[in-house]
């Protein structure tokens, strides 16, 4: 079977200037076209053709290796978890506006060879940029397909050359309150940070993701670079990363502070292991109606159940 997950490298051309993207939308706005066309899109779609070609987004219609489309970019930049900014996902990319993505580090360090901290540009260049389509499934049990673009984790990782006593890779999120009111909250034990075991942080499926539809990533997605691990619950998917720490033992992570019954380090996406507080056999994809099984891992199975033989995911959740 062809690996329906190869990458495939974006040129430069495909790749709208986010100016130009952004100009195109406050045009949008200022028109009234984007909530007028969604309305007119569902009850009469050849009054929606009509609107001046101009007016549309020109971005591509993508789908999933199981068929299923991908999310729109309105649906993927303003539904967010991002408790950095505000629990209420609706207005995260409101909050997060006027967040500074660049100057933007990361540093990369612990138990390697070469420790180094890259600028931005510096992952942007040295990096090919694939587009990955992946589901992303939430531990709240919704879900979306989002056409990612980034690079593999590996790589980077291979660059810094972890040392033979690296069992885990730890990161962390930026801290800057002043620009972030989530993280005046007590509730949370700040700066967010998660975890993986090497092997999966080297898994080719795992990425680091600087964007999606070929744009630069969202403030609201977790500019200008975040994790995204498609088989494990959305919160592994750690957002706006500035540190990658390569450590002996197993890291500790935000939510397992927060809820360690609730939320395991492995957080692997099992439709046959409920949340203590609601199932986890189905789930809502943004933008239908009806809710749709869970897959094992995701429906990343073949790629990635090895990983855990012989392990029982009801310890190790
Ligand atoms: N990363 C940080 N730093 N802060 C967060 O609150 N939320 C997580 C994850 N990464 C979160 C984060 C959760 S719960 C999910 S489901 C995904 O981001 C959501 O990613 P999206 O908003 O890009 O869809």
């Amino acid at each position: 079977m062809n690996n329906p997950y190869k990458s495939v490298p974006i040129k430069s051309s495909e790749i709208t200037p986010y100016s130009q993207y952004l100009s195109r939308r406050d045009f949008m706005k200022a028109a009234g076209v984007l909530a007028g066309s969604a309305l007119l899109a569902a009850c009469a779609p050849e009054a929606a053709e009509a609107t001046p070609p101009m007016a549309l987004p020109d971005l591509p219609a993508k789908m999933d290796e199981l068929g299923d489309p991908a999310n729109s970019f309105e649906d993927i930049s303003n539904y967010n978890n991002f408790y950095e900014f505000t629990t209420d996902k609706e207005s995260v990319a409101r909050l997060a506006e006027k967040f500074t993505p660049k100057p933007w580090t990361v540093e990369v360090s612990g138990l390697v060879n070469n420790p180094r901290t890259f600028g931005i540009e510096d992952l942007l260049g040295k990096f090919t940029q694939e587009e990955r389509i992946y589901r992303l499934r939430c531990v709240e049990a919704w879900s979306m397909v989002i056409p990612w673009t980034g690079f593999t984790l590996s790589s980077l990782l291979k660059e810094v050359e972890p040392t033979s006593d690296a069992k885990y890779v730890r990161f962390e999120t930026v801290y800057r309150p002043e620009e972030m009111p989530g993280q005046s909250s007590p509730f949370y034990p700040w700066p967010y940070q998660e975890g993986l075991r090497l092997d999966e942080a080297m898994h080719n499926l795992t990425i680091l993701a600087t964007g999606l539809y070929g744009l630069p990533m969202p403030n609201s997605n977790g500019a200008p670079i975040r994790l995204v691990v498609p088989w494990k619950y959305g919160f592994k998917s750690i957002k706006s990363i500035v540190r990658i720490e390569l450590v002996a033992e197993q890291p500790t992570t935000l939510w397992s502070m927060v809820g360690p019954n609730e939320y395991g380090f492995y957080s692997n996406v099992n439709p046959n292991r409920p949340h203590p507080r609601w199932s986890q056999a189905t789930e809502r994809r943004i933008g239908e109606f009806n809710r749709r099984p869970t897959l094992m891992f995701n429906g990343y199975a073949e790629e990635v159940a090895h990983l855990y033989e012989g392990m029982d995911l009801n310890v190790n959740y």
